[in-house]
């Protein structure tokens, strides 16, 4: 039987609830305000009283009002059809609800449970397989959907019964298996997953290896985020941190995006529903929005139902990659998420630790972050979720408690900054404070190596140095003024200025500029990095910025200029002659 209460206390979103029986941390329960049916989270228990969080507003909600409790924790359903779909942080399907503005109670079905798929059985009649093997598959728009043993089933199973080829709804049972004991589980397509809980159905978790390529030269070239790998954005308001995420979304080399718009302003968010759909995906032709699913809490929505968002997310994240899929789950902004974190953390009264925020904020976001990776399927295939998150530290300040606890989770930091922004240097990406640590990683190394060219990480750190070598060359004629310091100092400065203008730099609203391909980046930077390397002796400083002032002109037209054709191999011509005559 199950547990059930009664409303003792409400303390805004909180409410205290007298239970009849046992109830489990994090355990889901509904809570009856008159004829609406309201969802809530436990997230204490002393006694018989459970503090829940209502996922809702508790407008009207009264003293003795009924709860019963569901027995397991918040999970995310999973089954084919998640792709192309809007959710709130609850899984609710927001184009069945019609919009954003979500009535009070209302619950929808996160897929379609009358569609019929097309399965075919990939597992046979006695077969060992174990959580997440593959039994079938069906298509699912361009992916091969695998329909997989329950995550939640432990142990070893044998395959005593599988359909044939044909047409199923996600509820028909597909396949029966047995455990040691001869007990009988039959599975259907869809799955339950309690999102708080990382899935760990994989052999092996090794290191990221492999680069995922964005298109975006700020981090390709310069600061690489790894497949499987973690990065995060941290940039004062209107710094771009949503216009880079979004840049990436379209030209990442992943199977399926994850948009977490978590706690937005909900006329951000409408952005995200009339940008994406639109959107060609470059990779496959196809509309964009095939291979995405967004999930997306707005400030008018329940503050509670923020927190559950990046759960729901990674977790869906994980489901894909159980597939052997490349899986890029972005979450925008996490500090919305940590504001959540931080009201429940109140409402509690729990010690605070800084700046208000729960004192293990720190373990919370490292423990979300280590959910990304690469992962050695059983099967011997693999499957990664890169995680990439922004954050925005109120008045910029990096020293904040998300920024610093993130700092610590993440691989990859990209530091948006003001001065860039504000003087038009986009994507304002800062080169001398971010940084990936993937850079350092061997195997990184090796890869790029192999897959660029020979020693592209020392070619990387290489221009590093020129940027800052050119800022401290900047920082003395700023101090000694232009005629105080040697012409040489000059052409440092200018040197850096052109990796910034031409690497660097990059405008996310022009369609040949926006997306670089690997093979184009290595092409740019090595012809950047030569110009670097020549002394040019200029007679004096004058003559020294006009001569790269005219340089940057000519590198930017080719930026915009089509890869290959040839307006672009017209001005590669015209910068050698440019630079051979300076000489
Ligand atoms: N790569 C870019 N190329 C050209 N313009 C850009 C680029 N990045 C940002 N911008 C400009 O900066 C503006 C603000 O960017 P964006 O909305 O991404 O900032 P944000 O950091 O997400 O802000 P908020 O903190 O308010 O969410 C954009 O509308 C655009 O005009
Ligand atoms: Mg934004």
């Amino acid at each position: 039987m199950k547990t059930t209460g009664r409303v003792n206390g409400i303390i805004s979103n909180i409410v205290i609830v007298k239970a009849d029986g046992a109830v489990g941390q994090n355990e889901i329960c509904y809570v009856y305000c008159g004829d609406t049916k309201m969802m809530a989270e436990v997230i204490k228990v002393i006694g018989d009283d459970a503090y829940v969080q209502v996922y809702d507003s508790t407008r009207g909600l009264k003293i003795g009002d009924k709860v019963e409790f569901a027995g397991h924790m918040l999970e995310a359903t999973l089954a084919p059809g998640l792709l192309s779909r809007n959710y709130d942080g609850l899984q609710n399907d927001l184009e069945k609800m019609e919009s954003l503005f979500i009535e009070r109670g209302s619950i929808t079905d996160p897929v379609d449970f009358e569609r019929k798929w097309a399965f075919k059985p990939l597992a046979k009649v006695g077969d060992k397989v174990s959580a997440a093997a593959w039994l079938g598959e069906v298509q699912e728009q361009w992916v091969a959907h695998k329909i997989m043993v329950p995550f939640i089933m432990t142990g070893n199973y044998t395959v005593k019964s599988i359909v044939a080829e044909g047409e199923y709804k996600v509820t028909d049972t597909i396949a029966t298996v047995t455990d040691s004991d001869g007990n009988e589980y039959p599975i259907t397509m869809v799955q339950r997953w309690p999102v708080k809980q990382a899935v760990r159905c994989y052999d092996e978790k090794p290191r990221p290896s492999k680069v995922m390529e964005t298109g975006v030269r700020a981090i390709d070239t310069f600061n690489p985020l790894a497949e499987g790998g973690t990065g995060f954005i941290p940039g004062p308001f209107g710094a771009g941190k949503t216009v880079l995420q979004h840049a990436i979304s379209k030209q990442a080399d992943a199977d399926i995006i994850i948009m977490i718009a978590c706690g937005e302003r909900a006329n951000e968010v409408v952005e995200i529903f009339k940008e994406f759909p639109e959107l060609i995906d470059p990779h496959t032709g196809h509309k964009l929005m095939e291979r995405t699913i967004i999930i997306c809490n707005t400030s008018n929505m329940p503050v509670a139902a923020r927190e559950a968002s990046v759960y729901t997310g990674m977790t869906i994240g994980e489901y894909y990659r159980s597939m052997g899929l490349k899986v890029l789950v972005m979450a925008d902004s996490t500090s919305r998420w940590a504001q959540a974190l931080r009201e429940m953390s109140n409402r509690l009264e729990e010690l605070p630790g800084q700046d208000a925020f729960p004192m293990d904020l720190s373990a919370i976001i490292s423990n979300f972050y280590s959910r990304a990776g690469l992962v050695k399927l059983y099967n011997g295939a693999t499957g990664s979720v890169t995680f990439l998150g922004t954050v925005s530290p109120a008045g910029g300040n990096l020293k904040e408690p998300v920024t610093e606890s993130t700092k610590k989770a993440a691989r990859c930091f990209y530091a948006l900054s003001q001065g860039r922004a504000d003087s038009k240097r986009y994507p304002a990406i800062d080169p001398l404070e971010s940084y990936s640590k993937y850079l350092e990683y061997p195997e990184v190394e090796e890869y790029l190596g192999e897959k660029i060219e020979k020693d592209w990480v020392k070619l990387v750190y290489r221009g590093k140095t020129i940027v800052q070598r050119g800022k401290e060359a900047n920082d003395q004629i700023n101090i000694l003024g232009d005629d105080g310091v040697p012409v040489e100092y000059h052409e440092r400065f200018w040197k850096s200025e052109l990796i910034d203008f031409v690497i660097l730099q990059q405008d996310a609203f022009d369609d040949i500029d926006a997306n670089c391909p690997l093979e184009r980046q290595q092409m740019m930077y090595k012809m950047v990095l030569d110009i670097c390397d020549r002394n040019f002796d200029f007679a004096d400083f004058e003559a020294c910025s006009k001569f790269f002032k005219g340089l940057i002109n000519l590198f930017r037209q080719m930026n915009y200029s089509e890869w290959k054709s040839d307006k672009f191999h017209d001005y590669q011509k015209q910068i050698e002659q440019y630079v051979s005559q300076a000489e």
